[in-house]
């Protein structure tokens, strides 16, 4: 079966499992962000397994499962999980995904990641508002496909509307605004060299990490708006004195975890679905 056959089957499959329910929101979740699956009310769960056109995923837990169901007035799927380009050296590992929530209907992604700071005012646990990112890898999930379609603007990649709606129910719900910045996506798995960090500091990012630009491209290209939250985990390496370790990381995104989904539930109920 090619993708488009396995994206109609799963996204069949999946109308059968929503029943009513016609989610306009997705929700991506990274590193640290597992416990919003939680919060969704009335859920059904489905897991990529049975789904034709998504990955399968490397690592246990709670990995690997949508939710479709509420947080709060808002219908959503809410992902556990994403296939990482440095498991495979593929950027299209999500293409199925995307495919299939664009096939559902649903207008909006939100990403969510873990990803280290590049600036001093934003210590780990604060969560950054993505502005805009930097592909450093200069790899892209649409090699190989045909036609004009392929050739997305990138110009507003992270959609003004909704950062605007997102800022102002991080206010509401915390009375600040959330720091913005720029995300630089390096392959990994390793860190960075500090050479590497000052590199991406003069490039002007304030994060970096190994995720979300894959699937942004993606979601461009299927017609979706994007938004986008970073939660750092650790200064990015040479500007603390800490070692670096997948350990030390999801260390940091679990203390951190809970004040970040209270804001996430806060951004995603305050987005309306743009028409
Ligand atoms: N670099 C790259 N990816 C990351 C980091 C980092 O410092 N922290 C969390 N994800």
């Amino acid at each position: 079966m090619n993708l488009d056959d396995l994206v109609s089957t799963s996204a069949a499959l999946m109308r059968q499992r929503l029943g009513a329910r016609q989610p306009r929101i997705a929700v991506l979740l990274g590193s640290g962000w597992g416990p919003l699956a939680e919060q969704v009310q009335d859920a059904v769960s489905v897991p990529y397994s049975d789904l034709p056109a998504f990955p399968v995923l490397a690592i246990g837990g709670h990995a690997g499962v949508l939710k479709a169901g509420r947080l709060g007035a808002q219908e959503v799927i809410v992902l556990a999980g994403r296939k990482h380009s440095y498991e495979t050296g593929a950027a299209d590992g999500m293409k199925g995904v995307i495919r299939t929530l664009a096939a559902l209907g649903v207008q909006v992604l939100v990403q969510t990641n873990a990803a280290g700071s590049l600036d001093a005012t934003m210590p780990p646990g604060s969560v950054m508002l993505i502005e805009d990112h930097l592909n450093v890898v200069q790899m892209s999930p649409l090699v190989g496909e045909k036609g004009d379609s392929r050739f997305v603007d990138m110009g507003a990649a992270y959609c003004p509307t909704l950062r605007a709606r997102a800022q102002a129910a991080a206010v509401a719900a915390t009375g600040q605004a959330m720091p913005r910045g720029v995300y630089a996506w390096v392959l990994g798995p390793q860190f960075e060299t500090p050479a590497e960090i000052r590199m991406l500091q003069a490039f002007g990012a304030q994060a970096v990490g190994m995720s979300t630009v894959p699937e942004t491209i993606l979601a461009r290209h299927a017609g979706l708006r994007v938004l986008a939250l970073s939660m750092m985990t650790n200064m990015a390496a040479g500007l603390s004195s800490e070692t670096l370790s997948h350990g030390h990381t999801m260390a940091t995104a679990q203390a951190a975890s809970a004040r970040a989904v209270q804001l996430l539930v806060a951004v995603v109920q305050g987005l309306e679905t743009p028409t």
